[in-house]
């Protein structure tokens, strides 16, 4: 062998065990592409309209070969997006769309004629994960269209539509025209450390709305809201929550169920150690006369009222606008049970109300260890049920209306 070659198998072998050595760290680096949307032309100033951007920044991340794909948004700049698709299928099975600066939306004058159902969509996108890390933005503009009357339809700010292993955490999100957040027909889905608030006064806007989806975890958040701080709707089930601050807001809602004879399915709710500060409702199941289907398996423990108003709350006449003609169907409720429930209320109503169908009466409800104080001397608490079967243990104010 002369020297040459000799050198060369030297140099192949250390070149080779290099590559060994650096291995680790290179797959990690080539298993993530970033897609930066600066770098496809984003400005940032709050006055550009960057939609273009976003979009391609979401095609090129959606397309990646690789496992992971990540698109970043800045820190420090605001971003004007208008209303946009995020599109699945991806090839890419999981894609990180990291959220450290402010997304806004157009003001309402800038929205088509019609309005539009939804801001920022994604649609179809399977392994989504939003991060925010605390500082993330995401701001509706609300505010310009709430004063308006319903000329143009106001969008949900952000809709997650057919997807699997959805992740959303540590966003900011704040005054949406209509719902912050909507869940439709998503399987697999954790959503953490959020911060969403809206005026109290202002219209339907919802924290999170669900529908449709199973297997959903909501947990360690704060809701400020003019509407449900969070509400599950029909075809939905397996749904944990936990450790939410609601209030200002209408508390959390299971419901409305069969609205215009509709037949609707909701099973096995587990929510805890939540907070409703001030809220107007604090725990509520709400049917339509008429509809059909269930609400059953819901467990609501450890809650904690502060003056809330209306905190406990099944009611199978729900009828917010105008009269409502009694029905016999009714979504049947049954299986709810509520452990652990204290605090204040400032409600003149009944702070614990099961008003249930005639004709489909609630079962097996069971109340334990419940002591809701009236802040209103002038206004003790109370509570009122029909047509409600169930048992009651230690209770204030004292449940003895529950059928056996
Ligand atoms: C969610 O699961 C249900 C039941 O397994 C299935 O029918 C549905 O297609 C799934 N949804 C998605 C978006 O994959
Ligand atoms: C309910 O959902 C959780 C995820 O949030 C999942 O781990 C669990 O297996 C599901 N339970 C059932 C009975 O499907
Ligand atoms: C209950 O929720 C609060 C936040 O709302 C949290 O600080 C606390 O650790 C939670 N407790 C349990 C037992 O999960
Ligand atoms: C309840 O809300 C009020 C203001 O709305 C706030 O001052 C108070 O600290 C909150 N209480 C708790 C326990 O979070
Ligand atoms: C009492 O309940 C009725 C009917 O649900 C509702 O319209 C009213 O606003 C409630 N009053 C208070 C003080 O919450
Ligand atoms: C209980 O709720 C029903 C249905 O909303 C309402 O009509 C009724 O006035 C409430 N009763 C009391 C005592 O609050």
């Amino acid at each position: 062998m002369d020297t040459f070659a000799s050198v060369l198998i030297l140099w192949l072998a250390f070149w080779a065990s290099s590559m060994v050595i650096n291995a680790r760290p290179n797959l990690q680096d080539d298993s993530v592409k970033t897609y930066d949307v600066a770098k496809f032309g984003a400005v940032g100033d709050g006055i550009t309209d960057d939609t273009k951007a976003f979009k391609s920044a979401w095609e090129a991340a959606c397309k990646e070969k690789r496992e992971k794909a990540k698109i970043a948004v800045a820190s420090g700049k605001t971003f004007l997006v208008s209303q946009i698709e995020f599109k699945g299928p991806c090839s890419s099975t999981s894609i990180i769309f990291e959220i450290l600066g402010k997304i806004v939306a157009p003001p309402r004058s800038a929205w088509e004629k019609k309005g539009a159902d939804e801001w920022l969509y994604f649609h179809r996108v399977d392994g989504l994960t939003l991060v925010g890390e605390g500082q993330g933005v995401i701001d509706g503009r609300g505010e310009t269209w709430w004063k308006n009357g319903d000329t143009k339809s106001r969008p949900t700010a952000m809709r997650f539509s057919h997807c699997n292993k959805l992740q959303v955490r540590g966003l900011k999100h704040r005054n949406s025209q209509k719902n912050h957040v909507s869940i439709n027909g998503c399987n697999s889905t954790t959503i953490s450390d959020l911060v969403i608030t809206a005026p109290q006064k202002s219209p339907n806007t919802d924290g999170i709305d669900i529908s449709g989806s199973t297997d959903l975890r909501i947990l360690d958040s704060v809701m400020e809201t003019g509407d449900d701080c969070i509400a599950i709707n029909g075809g939905t089930s397996n749904v944990s929550i936990s450790n939410i601050n609601c209030g200002p807001g209408h508390g959390i809602s299971i419901g409305s169920l069969g609205k215009k004879g509709k037949h609707d399915e909701v099973e096995a709710i587990n929510i805890r150690n939540c907070t409703f500060n001030r809220s107007d409702n604090g725990v509520r199941i709400k049917t339509w006369q008429g509809g059909s289907g269930f609400a059953r398996n819901i467990k609501f423990s450890q809650i904690i009222f502060i003056e809330a108003n209306n905190p406990v709350i099944i009611d199978q006449y729900y009828c917010p606008h105008k009269k409502c003609a009694t029905k016999k169907s009714a979504v049947k409720v049954s299986d709810v049970g509520y452990y652990g429930l204290h605090g204040t209320t400032i409600s003149k109503n009944a702070t614990i109300n099961f008003s249930c169908s005639k004709t489909v009466p609630c079962t097996n409800i069971i109340v334990e260890d419940v002591d809701i104080e009236s802040a209103n001397p002038n206004h003790p608490a109370k509570s009122h049920c029909t047509n409600a079967y169930g048992t009651a243990h230690a209770l204030r104010p004292i449940l003895d209306c529950l059928l056996k």
